[in-house]
């Protein structure tokens, strides 16, 4: 009788190709196509993978990074977003600095968390000025936390004044890397001019935060696969990736995800950036929550490494809705960090101590 490995070796071994590179060439899109398709055995294989180069680069401890929205005013008209200008629904709010500010010294002193990610839509309302105060205040009264900014599209200058008042971190995803359905669905942006902010934030020393939407309608699995080598190629200090929720206050609100039929997806792409990605911070994002019951839970186990509680007050929370069934909106900070402790209690995780900076370069001295 011919040896057949079985199906689960195969993918195991294509599994081990991607995340040690320097034992061929750099992975490419036919390379991820078999891992993305992977069902049964192979898929089990596939996560087991994920979890174990997981622990090995970024260890069993979990880094807690809280996130404020601290406005959901936003200028632009994303076609799947919740925030974008024209929907009438979300009643706007601004934070003002000093509850910003509050909002972070509540984050420290609960000592779970050892990042503050600071998040709004783009032209939320402050000057450049006014948030690079913001930073500058809650660095100085509270120096242990990293500070992450996440407010879009900037000139380099901007970005080079926060990161001078003490931005460690900015998030900004690149959602696709198909330029024309980036174009179709952001009538405000190019993705040229995205990829370019993160050039400029790579080139300042910010570490930076990237990824996409696994599903967005008009997607496809090699545009999935393209995805994941961007982040790769980037090499990105952070990769966030969700599911796509169609939004009904939206105009795509009534395109189902691209892999409505198969959720199996969503971790498929998660498991497969961890294999691509292996020393990246990746974490286990709020829409696998809307997607699927305990997600974000299966997501650590499947790759990610990073949890980012809401931190944000909770009457604010029903109107920062980018999608339905977003998790946590009924809870406050509070009830989201015991909550965290507990989920991370039953998967056998730690908390991570202190800021954990990226894994790729020493962490700064600030
Ligand atoms: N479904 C899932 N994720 C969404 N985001 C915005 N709208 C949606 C949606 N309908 C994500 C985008 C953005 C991040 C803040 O939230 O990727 O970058
Ligand atoms: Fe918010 Fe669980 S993280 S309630």
């Amino acid at each position: 009788m011919r040896f057949a490995p079985a199906a689960a070796d195969v993918v195991g071994f294509l599994a081990m190709e991607i995340s040690f590179p320097q034992h061929g060439k750099p992975p490419e899109r036919a390379d991820l196509l078999p891992l993305l398709r992977a069902a049964g055995a192979d898929l089990d294989a596939l996560y087991a993978r994920a979890d174990a180069v997981r622990r090995a680069h970024c260890g069993e401890a979990v880094p807690i990074r809280a996130i404020v929205e601290f406005s959901n005013y936003c200028a632009n008209g994303c076609l799947y977003c919740g925030l974008r200008a024209s929907n009438a629904a979300p009643h706007r709010y601004r934070m003002a600095p000093a509850e910003i500010l509050a909002a972070a010294r509540q984050i420290a002193a609960a000592g779970i968390a050892g990042t503050v990610v600071l998040q709004a839509g783009e032209t939320p309302g402050y000057s450049d000025e006014d948030l690079a105060s913001v930073v500058r205040r809650i660095k100085t009264e509270t120096p242990a936390l990293a500070i992450t900014l996440s407010v879009g599209n900037r000139p380099r200058d901007v970005y080079a004044r926060w990161r001078d008042a003490g931005m460690d971190r900015y998030l900004l995803r690149f959602e696709t890397s198909a330029p024309d359905l980036f174009a179709r669905l952001h009538p405000d942006c190019t993705l040229a001019a995205r990829l370019q902010c993160l050039r400029d934030l790579k080139s300042l020393g910010v570490q930076t935060g990237s990824g996409f939407m696994i599903g967005l309608p008009g997607e496809t699995i090699e545009i999935l696969a393209d995805n994941i080598l961007l982040c790769r190629e980037f090499d990105f200090d952070m990769i966030g990736i969700g599911p796509y929720v169609p939004n009904p206050d939206t105009p795509l609100g009534d395109q189902p995800n691209a892999y409505a039929a198969d959720p199996d997806m969503f971790f498929r792409a998660l498991a497969v950036l961890r294999l691509a990605n292996p020393d990246a911070h990746i974490p286990a994002t709020t829409a696998f929550d809307a997607v699927f019951p305990n997600g974000r839970d299966l997501a650590l186990q499947r790759g990610a490494n990073v949890f980012m509680p809401n931190a944000t007050p909770s009457p604010l929370r029903k109107d920062y809705q980018l999608y339905p069934g977003k998790p946590c909106i009924d809870e406050d900070a509070t009830d989201c960090a015991r909550c965290v402790q507990a989920r991370l209690h039953a998967l056998g995780r730690p908390v991570a101590q202190g800021p954990a900076h990226s894994l790729k370069r020493p962490p700064t001295t600030r």
